[in-house]
């Protein structure tokens, strides 16, 4: 009897014990985080909720510190980890451990065609994110290439709908590898700055559905992106971080995201929208009042007391707080609250590598008259370096992207360690732009004062060319307001600075001119007849100089490919030869519709100046006949095409072999042909590969505006294996029953 008295009180202890040393539910993360979400959210009281849900500093927003719940701190995004501000400031507040890997820009990732560079991209940026404790990463940026003006190209995945989706995938999923959200940006129709915190968008569903919104489908469905970001512009009348069509219905109705919506900062303008609209928090709508008084304080965004207040009156119910704080504590228990995440790496040696390989893969060849590059620095004894991007600092400016580098190797340093003691390497500046960059405090510690006029740069540059070997001009676009910056659009296609007679000039006393553009978006070439030879380099981070001197002395053959058209002239683009762009009145209908870049570019039959998809090699390939399984589609909805290409040439190289389909007939008006596949093969000197494709149904779908459903039309279809969207070397066709 004493016996089992005693056991009994064991047990009892035991218990006790044990029930003490449970963890709550939203702690134990053997629990599913939907049973945690649901645990959290009933301990916290009203006040707790409504804090969640708005910003509490410039980049972060409260936890809840009685619970232990953290904060949520964000970063730009989407090119390296921006420096640390002040609390209620953009400014950069001088810290000195915060100096980062810059990343090349996005177009330069898309011009890769690589998803395996998008998933390192991801990878190491997502590292520096989690090491600086950031647990949301503001970016990556899918809006479609529309406009060549739109001064934020360079942070987008260009034109076309497919590449970028396919690119974004992989970026999303490299990031969130480190526990850190990547928070896919803006949300959506944000296709030029011009207006954008007023601009109403007027699109049709089919141009919606096929051009603006498949890469944030991808990014959503497929990458599993655990943030997005409302974007500033205005559709169907509402603003973008409080529309119901594209929010409620759209991105979690029809996508079914579960991760949180975060507003662009100062992109949310009424409370009750902003209610009701599946946005979850709200950033940016004003700094603190610590200067200016309670109006301007966190309290009084328009998700904090005055949506408190209407929660406590009655006027709200409790349950629209509720779904927002769910996807804020989902979003935290993804990141902050996951125990397994990694610790993340910054600066480091590797991501240096991996930001030089990305850049080296992206740098695209536009033209190469007899073989001017690579140049031999065997043979070649004088090189003239001319124009200012060969020295200019480009990771500062160009707005919220804008980076604190921790090095950034200019094109000319870059071209000079790699002459080494092979060549002379004599630089002068030929003209110049804007002051020195700066953004947020932070100034590039170049001075770049000049003086003499312009008239006497020109001439200097002419008499440095004429006695040199090679001439390697170095001009394009900058960072500045007006050029590849945020908050503003360019305003001529043109290139800057008298750049175009300068380059007109050198090409008359030396035959042997190389123009290397930096830029983020297509630029005017009224010149391209005169040189030889031309290279898109992107903005290219912190190894800038070194990939860009690689792949001009051979080192690294190039295989990037363009990811939005250079057109001729502006009249050439859709935007600009309906005169939509920028709209009237902050009205703009995209009344080009789906015939964006490449697609205006073959409905209309213009030649454009470089097409998408195009980009050279040192090395040529030669595509054979392509194949297909059947000439019908059978019932599984799949089809083979393969595509035999060959190196042609006596050096290693890769080559995108792109697919394009073409629906013959439909009853309703399609693209000619549209990019649906694409492989990028790597191939020694001789050798050749049988590159394989996987057409299925979904392929030949468009969005059927009367149903609200994708669909194919039975019917004859031509396949498409191209070099670029204008250099097809063969096709196949069949038949969909
Ligand atoms: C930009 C966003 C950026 C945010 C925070 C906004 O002006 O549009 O892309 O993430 O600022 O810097």
């Amino acid at each position: 009897m004493k016996k089992t008295v005693l056991l009994i009180i064991t047990l009892f202890v035991l218990t006790i014990m044990q029930a003490q040393n449970t963890l709550p539910v939203y702690l134990d993360d053997s629990k599913p985080i939907e049973q945690r979400i649901e645990d959290a959210l009933s301990r916290m009281t009203l006040e707790e909720k409504v804090a969640l849900v708005h910003a509490q500093s410039k980049f972060s927003s409260a936890g809840v510190q009685r619970l232990g719940i953290p904060e949520n701190w964000m970063t730009d995004g989407p090119h390296g980890i921006r420096a640390e501000v002040f609390w209620d400031e953009w400014d950069q507040a001088g810290w000195t451990n915060d100096s980062c890997m810059a990343f090349p820009a996005l177009t330069c990732l898309a011009a890769t065609w690589n998803p395996e560079m998008a998933a390192l991209y991801g990878k190491s940026i997502g590292e520096e994110a989690r090491y600086r404790n950031k647990n949301v990463l503001l970016g990556p940026g899918v809006n479609i290439y529309r406009t060549p003006l739109n001064g934020r190209n360079f942070e987008y995945m260009g034109e076309d709908p497919y590449l970028a989706s396919r690119m974004v995938v992989p970026y999303i999923q490299g990031v969130q590898k480190n526990g850190v959200a990547a928070c896919v940006k803006h949300f959506a129709l944000n296709n030029q700055e011009k207006d954008r915190h007023t601009v109403n968008v007027t699109v049709d569903d089919r141009t919606l559905y096929e051009i603006y919104l498949p890469a944030f489908k991808a990014a959503v469905t497929e990458g599993k992106a655990w943030a997005i970001m409302g974007s500033y512009n205005r559709y169907k009348g509402q603003w973008a971080c409080q529309n119901e069509y594209l929010l409620n219905d759209i991105l979690r109705g029809e996508w079914g995201f579960d991760g949180a919506v975060v507003s662009d900062w100062g992109g949310v303008n009424n409370t009750e929208q902003a209610i009701y609209h599946g946005l979850d928090m709200e950033f940016g709508s004003w700094t603190n009042g610590l200067s200016e008084g309670k109006s301007n304080a966190y309290d009084s965004y328009y998700l904090a007391d005055p949506f408190l207040d209407l929660l406590r009156s009655g006027k709200v119910n409790p349950e629209e707080v509720d779904k927002k704080v769910r996807n804020i504590l989902r979003l935290v228990f993804r990141t902050t609250m996951d125990r397994n995440r990694p610790f993340g790496s910054f600066a480091t040696p590797e991501h240096g590598l991996a930001a030089r390989q990305i850049a080296e893969e992206g740098i695209v060849l536009l033209k190469n008259t007899d073989n001017l590059l690579p140049i031999r620095l065997e043979t070649t004894k004088k090189i003239a370096v001319i124009g200012e991007n060969a020295i200019k600092m480009m990771t500062i400016g160009g707005g919220s992207s804008s980076l604190k580098a921790k090095y950034e190797i200019s094109p000319l340093d870059g071209i000079k360690n790699k002459a080494g003691k092979r060549a002379d390497v004599v630089y002068v500046r030929g003209y110049v732009g804007e002051e020195t960059a700066e953004q947020d405090g932070l100034k590039s510690a170049q001075n770049l004062t000049e003086t003499r006029s312009p008239e006497a740069l020109l001439a200097e540059a002419i008499d440095v060319a004429k006695v040199a070997d090679v001439v390697i001009f170095i001009g394009g676009l900058n960072k500045h307001d007006g050029q590849d910056c945020e908050g503003a659009d360019r305003e001529e296609l043109g290139l800057p600075y008298g750049q175009d007679q300068l380059i007109s000039a050198l090409a008359k006393v030396n035959k042997n001119l190389v123009v290397v553009i930096l830029s983020g978006n297509a630029v005017a070439m009224p010149w391209v007849n005169e040189v030889p030879a031309i290279v898109e380099t992107w903005y290219l981070g912190s190894e800038a100089g070194n990939a860009l001197a690689n792949v001009l002395t051979g080192d690294v053959n190039p295989s990037g490919k363009l990811p939005f058209t250079f057109p001729v002239q502006l009249s050439d683009v859709g935007a600009h030869s309906l005169g939509d762009y920028p709209g009237k009145d902050y009205e703009e209908t995209y009344h080009e519709g789906l015939f964006v870049g490449y697609r205006w570019n073959d409905k209309n039959k213009i030649k454009p100046l470089f097409p998408f998809g195009h980009g050279l090699s040192y090395t040529q390939f030669a595509y054979g006949k392509a194949a297909i399984s059947a000439k019908t589609m059978p019932a599984n909805g799949q089809l083979i095409v393969t595509v035999p290409v060959k190196n042609a040439g006596n050096k290693a190289g890769k080559e995108i072999v792109q697919l394009y389909i073409g629906d013959e007939k439909s009853s309703l008006v399609r693209p000619v042909k549209e990019l649906k596949s694409f492989r990028k093969i790597d191939l020694a000197p001789g050798e050749e590969k049988n590159v394989e494709f996987t057409v299925s149904v979904d392929d030949l779908k468009f969005f059927d505006d009367t149903k609200h459903e994708w669909r194919a039309e039975p019917g004859k279809f031509t396949v498409y294996v191209g070099a670029s969207s204008a250099d097809m070397r063969s096709t196949v066709d069949f038949e969909l029953k």
